[in-house]
């Protein structure tokens, strides 16, 4: 796992996107990973900016993103079929029928949560997955105690993220309870991860997930497994880290740890 400890939000953003956009020049047909929440909006806008300016083309790229509320259709302002369309998608050359996120509304949720794996092997597997991170460690919404081993699935959220997502919603009453989402096994899947984590909310679930032990109590703590995996975290967000390892990370710039 590579850390790297931005001095801001901005700076964190920019790096992400360059990141992103050096992946699609590379690969113009990328199978991508994406993940909602306020986190990866500097991304987003930063990816559109550089389709506007002729950097980067979506035409070939296909899209697989980590979640969606069950019980929201795709229609729904909160659900992140919305926030997908709205924060990326519609302003760049997507094939929207090349963009995947698991239906809150499905007939059959085992079907749909089968028929979204195969849907990404049938891609080819992602090639670079974004995260986001809970304050509680999650990815997607594979909460404390999640079993490793599980693909997409249905998932209880816990009472600290529906309490974090209530922001977003008139009341907490009206946070969904459940979730479709990718498991830790789909995660950890994909050839290439990038976790971003801003601000001091975030503080804690970095230092478990870097420097506490593999645990599914921290779920975020598995990419610790993963040969390819980066966490870019800005400097509120890596505050609760070791002050040795702060200290080598900001000498070096990023370090490789475990
Ligand atoms: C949500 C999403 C996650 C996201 C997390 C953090 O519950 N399911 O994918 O990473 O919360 O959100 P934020 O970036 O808004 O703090």
């Amino acid at each position: 796992m590579d850390l790297v400890i931005f001095k801001n939000y901005d700076e964190l953003s920019q790096a992400a996107a360059e990141k992103v956009i050096a992946a699609l020049r590379n690969n113009p047909r990328l199978v991508l990973g994406l993940a909602t929440g306020s986190t990866p909006l500097g991304l987003y806008q930063r990816l559109v900016e550089a389709f506007r300016q002729g950097r980067v083309d979506f035409a070939q790229v296909t899209t697989f993103n980590l979640d969606e509320y069950y019980g929201l259709p795709a229609s729904h302002e909160q659900s992140y079929h919305y926030y997908m369309w709205e924060h990326l998608f519609r302003h760049v050359n997507v094939p929207p029928e090349n963009t995947f996120i698991p239906a809150g509304d499905p007939a059959d949720v085992d079907a749909e949560c089968r028929a979204y794996e195969e849907q990404i092997a049938r891609a080819g597997g992602i090639d670079l997955q974004i995260l986001g991170i809970g304050a509680n460690g999650h990815i997607g919404f594979n909460e404390p105690g999640v079993d490793f081993s599980l693909p997409t699935h249905l998932v209880e959220l816990s009472e600290r993220t529906i309490t974090a997502n209530s922001r977003f919603f008139p009341s907490r009453a009206a946070v969904p309870r459940k979730a479709l989402s990718m498991g830790i096994r789909t995660i950890m899947k994909a050839r290439e991860i990038l976790l971003l984590a801003s601000g001091p909310d975030k503080a804690e679930a970095v230092r478990n997930t870097v420097e506490g032990p593999v645990t599914p109590e921290v779920p975020a703590s598995v990419l610790q497994r993963h040969p390819r995996a980066s966490i870019f975290v800005d400097e509120a967000a890596a505050a609760l880290l070791s002050p040795a390892l702060r200290r080598k990370v900001q000498g070096a710039g990023t370090v490789a740890l475990g």
